[in-house]
């Protein structure tokens, strides 16, 4: 990679951020696209995000991604924010304008629906009833997505009933308990793992999977372990599953976009080189 003093400068914040495969992905279509662009991690210390933001305006760098633990003071020093960033109530995009403002976006719902349309090409989200497990941000973030899709039923499956209301209410879903996941499930088209239960080291939700229908498509946001013990349980199940890997390489393609003014190329196949970031 060549880097010149027209270099395009963007990058992804977060604390920490050595893991981070954003980098990988945008590198790498950088360098198939020809374009003299640049993607780096700013590992930027709690308490100083909004100093190091503000610091950027007016062109300094193009964009910026954001990720834990930063999605909510993003938005909330953004000049403008999208419909799906505010309903996410998180931004994982910042885009700089020349005139000094920044607008905040929110593609992590965007990138579930390019995993789906990946992973599960048959999948309708106007087909009937989606279930989201969880109610923290990647929960808003999946839910605003559905319903912009045209999904008439979202239902949303919390441990922490209140929080599951706060979500739904808004967007015209439904809220369940944990113990009442069954009853979510019945006729469901899909199954969204939006909770942290599962991640590398924490146990997984004991979930009634089989109370899904048989075509029913059950999709982790976690992508460590890439094969989530849910997901495992969908295929045991023989359920269609979708990762979430898919969803993080889903929700880079927009990024590209706002970042860089152009589509990254298909020439490259960013997934296997994430899979060996990930020593798979
Ligand atoms: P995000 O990263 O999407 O913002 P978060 O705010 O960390 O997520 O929220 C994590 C979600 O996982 C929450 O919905 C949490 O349930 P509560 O609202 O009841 O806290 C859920 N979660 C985490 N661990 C869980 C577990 N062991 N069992 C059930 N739900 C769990």
């Amino acid at each position: 990679m060549s880097i010149s003093g027209a270099t395009r400068v963007a990058g992804v914040v977060g604390r920490p951020i050595s893991h981070s495969m954003s980098p990988i992905l945008h590198n790498a279509w950088l360098a198939a696209a020809g374009m003299d662009g640049v993607y780096v991690p700013f590992s930027v210390q709690p308490g100083r995000f909004t100093a190091f933001v503000d610091s950027l305006r007016g062109g300094t760098v193009s964009g910026l991604n954001v990720t834990l633990p930063f999605k909510g003071e993003a938005l909330a020093l953004a000049d403008e924010a999208t419909f799906r960033a505010r309903t996410a109530d998180a931004a994982n995009v910042l885009v700089f304008r020349e005139d000094g403002t920044i607008l905040a976006d929110n593609t992590d719902g965007l990138g579930m629906l390019r995993a789906f349309a990946e992973q599960a090409p048959g999948f309708d989200p106007k087909a009937g009833p989606v279930v989201i497990l969880g109610a923290g941000g990647g929960s808003r973030g999946a839910a605003a997505a559905f319903v912009e899709a045209g999904c008439r039923d979202v239902r949303i499956v919390n441990r922490t009933l209140t929080k599951a209301q706060d979500i739904a209410e808004p967007l015209g879903a439904a809220a369940f308990a944990l113990n009442e996941a069954a009853k979510a499930f019945d006729g469901a088209v899909a199954v969204v793992n939006a909770t942290s239960a599962g991640l590398s080291g924490s146990p997984a939700l004991d979930l009634p999977l089989e109370a899904t229908p048989p075509s029913a498509v059950i999709m982790d946001m976690v992508y460590k372990p890439l094969k989530t013990p849910l997901l495992a349980q969908a295929e045991g199940l023989g359920r269609q599953t979708v990762d979430g890997l898919a969803m993080l390489i889903g929700q880079a393609v927009p990024s590209f976009e706002a970042f860089y003014g152009q589509t990254p190329p298909e020439s490259v196949d960013v997934r296997a080189l994430a899979l060996k970031a990930l020593g798979l």
